[in-house]
């Protein structure tokens, strides 16, 4: 079982930088196997989000695990329907009722939605103010809407998440956000699969006897970035937190970095389009 490194956010709790992404997992039973396996492999830290309508599996699996509750971290988000309604409270006490639990560990913003954003975040200072959520944070959040946020609250967000990978090297956006002392975490670290085929990962990580995946996660720890891989197979699960035992040198890391052709793999919502 690998052991899974934190980073310190602006609470002062850890977070893990490597964690189960589940993104898409909505079969039967799919999130609680995929759960299952990441937490046998040292995960800790579990994404979710109301909108991936499987926060009651990801409770499920949590009830059902042996690792008790306050060993792991669990984020969910905010959608922006329930901004636009205005009602977060209710968004979020659903959320704690669908994952079975009275607290969450990091609530997002999922996206900036105008002219609603600067209330959700109010919204989520009472939240966190209440202890129901241990941090607070955003989504998809460029500078100035950062800069936004400072002229109307006294919390920094704890963790900006964002889309981040080999192909997409958002540098300008993570320094900004680790000089404020706002964690970046990347989403989508595997842009779902566009750079496995990059001849400058492959022979990386062959250096290392590591896979694409690997060479791509290892990159973005490398830059003190929490990385949340979706998986739903066990094998590729164990893989994929298979990334503390090697260490890429400068060349290599600004090698990967020279990737970079602002490739969105995620996409922007139909609503914010
Ligand atoms: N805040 C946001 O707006 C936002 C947006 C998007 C995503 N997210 C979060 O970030 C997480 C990760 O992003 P993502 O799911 O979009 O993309 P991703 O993690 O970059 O890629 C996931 C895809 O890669 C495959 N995969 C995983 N490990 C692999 C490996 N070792 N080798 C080959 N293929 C592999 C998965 O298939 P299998 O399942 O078959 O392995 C899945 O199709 C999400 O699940 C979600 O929690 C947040």
């Amino acid at each position: 079982m690998t052991v899974i490194p934190s980073l310190t956010l602006n609470t002062q709790d850890p977070m893990p930088l490597l964690g189960l992404g589940v993104y898409k997992a909505t079969a039967p039973n799919e999130v609680e196997t995929a759960i299952s396996a990441a937490l046998d492999a040292g995960y800790r830290l579990i994404d979710t989000a109301s909108v991936y309508k499987n926060e009651d599996g990801v409770g499920r699996a949590v009830k059902a695990s042996s690792v008790p509750r306050e060993e792991l971290f669990i984020t969910t988000k905010v959608w922006n329907t329930a901004q636009r309604i205005g009602n977060i409270e209710g968004a979020f006490e659903r959320s704690l009722d669908r994952l079975q639990m009275d607290y969450v560990d990091l609530y997002l913003v999922h996206w900036p939605v105008p002219g609603c954003y600067l209330d959700t975040w109010r919204a989520l200072e009472k939240i966190y103010a209440s202890g129901r959520a241990k941090a607070i944070g955003v989504s998809n959040f460029e500078i100035h809407h950062l800069e936004e946020l400072y002229q109307i609250s006294g919390i920094v967000p704890a963790v900006n998440q964002i889309e981040y990978h080999p192909l997409w090297n958002q540098s300008e956006l993570r320094a900004y956000c680790q000089e404020k002392g706002i964690a970046v975490q990347a989403y989508a670290p595997l842009a779902r699969g566009a750079y496995f085929n990059r001849d400058t990962i492959i022979q990386i990580g062959k250096k290392y006897g590591k896979t694409p995946a690997q060479t791509g996660l290892r990159w973005l720890i490398q830059k003190g970035i929490s990385v949340i891989p979706k998986s739903s197979n066990p094998a590729r699960i164990a893989s994929n937190a298979d990334v503390f035992d090697f260490e890429l040198n400068d060349i290599e890391m600004r090698a990967i970095d020279a990737l970079d052709e602002k490739f969105r793999s995620a996409g922007i919502p139909e609503d914010l389009r």
